[in-house]
């Protein structure tokens, strides 16, 4: 099963196991990773799963969608050019390690 790890602000890192197919977003709350909200529960209208995801991952992730690239510009974090919104990110074998940076806040 793919790994992702979530690294808090104060740089504490949790690394969790996932089952193919399950999103970034799903995977942090069915951990107990704190600091993704996930108000809509995972419809891309509510970016309070803002991640950072790391440098060394960005391409593999590939781009946003049209609505989260919109939606990311409501984050209360700053966006950058490493921001997505988590729930839009599905796990695979590919993302295997995957890391994420989690922001300041979510709201
Ligand atoms: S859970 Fe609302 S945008 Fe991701």
């Amino acid at each position: 099963m793919p790994r992702i790890t979530y690294i808090q602000p104060d740089g504490t890192e949790q690394c969790v196991e996932v089952a193919d197919g399950v999103s970034v977003m799903h995977a942090a709350l069915a951990s107990g990773v704190s600091g993704i909200l996930a108000e809509c529960g995972g419809a891309a209208s509510c970016a309070t799963c803002h991640v950072y995801v790391d440098a060394a991952f960005s391409e593999r992730v590939g781009p946003c969608g049209e609505d989260e690239d919109a939606m990311l510009d409501c984050t209360a974090s700053a966006r950058t050019s490493l921001s997505r919104l988590s729930c839009q990110i599905e796990m695979s074998d590919e993302l295997d390690g995957l890391i994420v940076h989690l922001p300041e806040a979510q709201a």
